[in-house]
């Protein structure tokens, strides 16, 4: 391959968690695929797909990790976060519990990742406005307290999926 011919690429690990059914698989593949599966099984094991974003004129493909949120199924922790640049803490904004949770990811994101990892917390489910259980306040504000970044995102409706990615990416690159 000439000089000329080289293609400048950007390949980054981002990391998806939080607890079963917040939404990770699906806003991964609304993200990557813009899917949407009313019936989504949990995910066993891990999976990862590709995206590319042009970020100031160049492409960055960004490499997305997605696993169990139940213990029993997760993959091996370490492997999983090894490399990571980025990574999404997901809660479901009509479910309080997976809020609650929200701080023991934290715990297991920051002992396996250093400081340099942007981090977004994301509250999925916006749609469900009915039956919220989390307000937008109490996700910022803990997102402020943590130096996490912040967004309210819907996989149904794909409110806000891109950006959310497109935010960590940017952060990253
Ligand atoms: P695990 O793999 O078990 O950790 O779950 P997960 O976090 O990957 O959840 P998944 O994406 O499989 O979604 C769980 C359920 O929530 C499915 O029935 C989805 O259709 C539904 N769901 C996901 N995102 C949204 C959303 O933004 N709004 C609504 N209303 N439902 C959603
Ligand atoms: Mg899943």
């Amino acid at each position: 391959m000439s000089d000329d011919e080289t293609v400048e690429e950007y390949l980054f690990k981002i990391v998806i968690i939080g607890d079963s059914a917040v939404g990770k698989s699906n806003l991964l593949s609304r993200f990557a695929r813009n899917e949407f599966n009313v019936h989504s099984k949990e995910t066993i094991g891990v999976e990862f797909q590709t995206q590319s974003v042009e970020i100031d004129g160049k492409e960055v493909k960004a490499q997305i990790w997605d696993t169990a949120g139940q213990e029993r199924f997760r993959a091996v922790t370490s492997a999983y976060y090894r490399g990571a640049f980025g990574a999404l803490l997901v809660y479901d904004i009509s479910r309080r519990a997976t809020f609650d949770n929200v701080a023991r990811w934290l715990d297991e994101l920051n002992s396996h990742s250093d400081t340099t990892v942007a981090k977004m917390l994301v509250g999925n489910k916006c749609d469900l406005e009915n039956t919220r259980e989390v307000s937008l306040d109490e996700g910022k504000s803990l997102a402020e307290s943590e130096g996490l970044f912040f967004i309210e995102t819907s996989a149904l409706d794909s409110t806000n999926v891109w950006t959310a990615f497109e935010i960590v990416i940017r952060e990253i690159y």
